[in-house]
């Protein structure tokens, strides 16, 4: 994990709310698995480090893409900066997904908003090695959708809208598909989300991201805990170190 001055070289509003910023540097270099994150400083008005998953990487521009919505005053700031300014990035920062399914086997990716980002690397990531994958991505209505035909490139999609505007009414645990094949799950999302497809997918193989609020980002503050089950045996860990990945299994969602 460095620290660096990232160039924006792309910024753009690809949903409501929803943008997609492009930074150029050497972090680019040094990211080893999807699902891992970059700790930004919006502007010094601000004082923490705001977390967004990388979404993709690209070696040959050194480049990763960030896709964030604006939740509030920081991420609402964040919109302001142009192509061409340079941001104060930490990362990349936590474990990430492990990508270790072989040629052939199939995989299921679920995600819910905000958690959807981190799930397209990892899309690009299992299809390069032979996975097939198949994603269920779920969004408030129909002008939140991003990134779904970037998704159908890369497999089967469901989608779902909380009102019905685009896909399925309901939510992502409403359109699962035939679980008969599945070899692993990941999913990232709000914890309620992952609480229940915890629950759905008792029994299966799987990775879960959580995207908590952060403190420090790099294991010092103790912001960002989370209990783990009695079968774990860790007591608490970090999101942000630990994590932001775990096994279903090892973690209490509240
Ligand atoms: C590991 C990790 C990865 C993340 N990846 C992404 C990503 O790829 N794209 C993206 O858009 N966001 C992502 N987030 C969430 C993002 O960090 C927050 O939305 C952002 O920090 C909010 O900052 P703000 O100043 O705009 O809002 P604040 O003023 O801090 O909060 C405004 C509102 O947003 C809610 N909020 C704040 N943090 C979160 C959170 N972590 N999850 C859900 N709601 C929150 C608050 O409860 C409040 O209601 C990630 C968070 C973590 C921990
Ligand atoms: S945010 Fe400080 S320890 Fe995780």
């Amino acid at each position: 994990m460095i620290r660096e001055w990232m160039s924006i070289v792309n910024h753009q509003e690809i949903a409501s709310q929803t943008y997609l910023l492009e930074l150029q540097g050497e972090i680019s270099s040094l990211v080893k698995r999807p699902g891992q994150f970059v700790h930004i400083q919006v502007s010094s008005q601000y004082f923490l480090r705001r977390p967004v998953s990388i979404a993709d990487v690209s070696p040959v521009k050194g480049t990763i893409t960030l896709l964030y919505k604006v939740m509030g005053d920081g991420t609402e700031a964040l919109t302001n900066k142009r192509i061409g300014d340079k941001l104060d990035i930490v990362g990349p920062g936590g474990n990430g997904f492990p990508v270790e399914q072989k040629e052939g086997e199939e995989a299921l990716l679920i995600g819910g908003g905000i958690g959807i980002p981190p799930l397209y690397y990892l899309a690009k990531q299992l299809t390069a090695r032979g996975v097939k994958v198949n994603s269920v991505l779920g969004y408030r209505s129909k002008a939140d959708l991003f990134y779904v035909e970037e998704f159908k490139a890369l497999g089967s999609v469901q989608l779902t809208t909380n009102d019905g505007s685009a896909g399925k009414q309901g939510f992502v645990t409403d359109a699962l598909p035939s679980l008969a094949n599945i070899d692993q799950y990941y999913t990232c999302g709000p914890s309620i989300m992952l609480k229940n497809v915890k629950k759905k997918l008792d029994g299966l193989p799987g990775y879960i991201s959580i995207e908590e609020r952060m403190g420090c980002g790099i294991g010092a503050c103790f912001a960002c805990v989370l209990e783990t089950t009695e079968s774990c045996g860790k007591g608490y860990v970090r999101v942000c170190s630990d994590g932001p990945v775990f096994r279903p299994e090892e973690v209490v969602l509240s």
